[in-house]
């Protein structure tokens, strides 16, 4: 059953790596993700950090540098169509600018961005840099380290009650390319609105999928995303 709009539907859209992977972006949990070739520990963690930042400096740095090398895919830019017909929030996980990139704007990247660093003792110094290098000894204007603008592990996202705001001011919610396993992002879902339409795009079995009641695309996101906006489009447009 579905259920009946009189206005035009607010959509949040929750993004995780999947979205990237077929621009060439690896995931992180997928057979030959990122977390099968670094140790979590040792890059995403302030402890990380704090051991050996030249190690952390140059995991990033690799990220960085592959953004340059890659393009957003027919998802992303689906996305961006999307947002230029009804209201749509885009939380992503992503720390990549693939979104931006395809014309998307307002998103919110709930883990932060590979284009900005931060000073390591005043977190409000923010910047964006021109290069992909960030070396030991770049400092913030008050002189202190630089480290990545990336939420690590065991750290807060400070964005996660806006977010919670944006998917329960929802009344269609698009999760696509995310296992899931990461909170508080994956606890989003919990701040739905019981009847909340729910789509989920994801070429694997999800176990949030009963829980949820999403109704799941078993596909990858360059397939299944166009696909679901052009029904949206056609549904509501006409
Ligand atoms: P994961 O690597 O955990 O999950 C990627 C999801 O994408 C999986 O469910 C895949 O099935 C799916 N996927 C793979 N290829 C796809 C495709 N072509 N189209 C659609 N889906 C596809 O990545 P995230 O859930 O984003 O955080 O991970 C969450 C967080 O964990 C990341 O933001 C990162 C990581 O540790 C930090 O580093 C702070």
């Amino acid at each position: 059953m579905r259920e009946k709009f009189t206005k035009s539907p607010r959509i949040a859209v929750l993004t995780g790596a999947g979205i990237s992977a077929e621009s060439g972006i690896s995931t992180f949990r997928d057979q030959d993700g990122l977390w099968e070739k670094h140790d979590i520990m040792d890059v995403a963690t302030p402890e990380g950090w704090r051991r050996n930042p030249s190690l952390v400096l140059e995991f990033y740095n690799q990220r960085r540098k592959q953004l340059d090398e890659v393009l957003p895919n027919a998802a992303h830019f689906a996305l961006a169509k999307l947002q230029k017909h009804f209201q749509v929030d885009i939380i992503t996980q992503n720390v990549d600018d693939l979104h931006e990139r395809a014309g998307t704007t307002n998103v919110m990247h709930l883990h932060g961005e590979l284009r900005k660093v931060r000073s390591d003792k005043f977190p409000a110094l923010v910047y964006t840099t021109k290069h992909w290098e960030v070396k030991l000894g770049d400092t913030c204007e008050k002189g202190h380290q630089l480290r990545p603008n990336i939420v690590w592990f065991g750290e807060d996202v400070p964005l996660i009650p806006l977010a919670a705001q944006l998917v329960e001011n929802a009344d269609i919610i698009l999760v696509i390319g995310t296992s899931l396993n990461v909170y508080p992002a994956a606890g989003l879902l919990y701040h739905a609105q019981y009847n909340a339409r729910k789509i989920l795009i994801d070429p694997n079995e999800m176990q949030v999928e009963n829980v949820f009641q999403l109704q799941h695309y078993k596909e990858k996101a360059g397939d299944a995303v166009p696909k679901v906006v052009a029904e949206l489009i056609q549904e509501f447009l006409g």
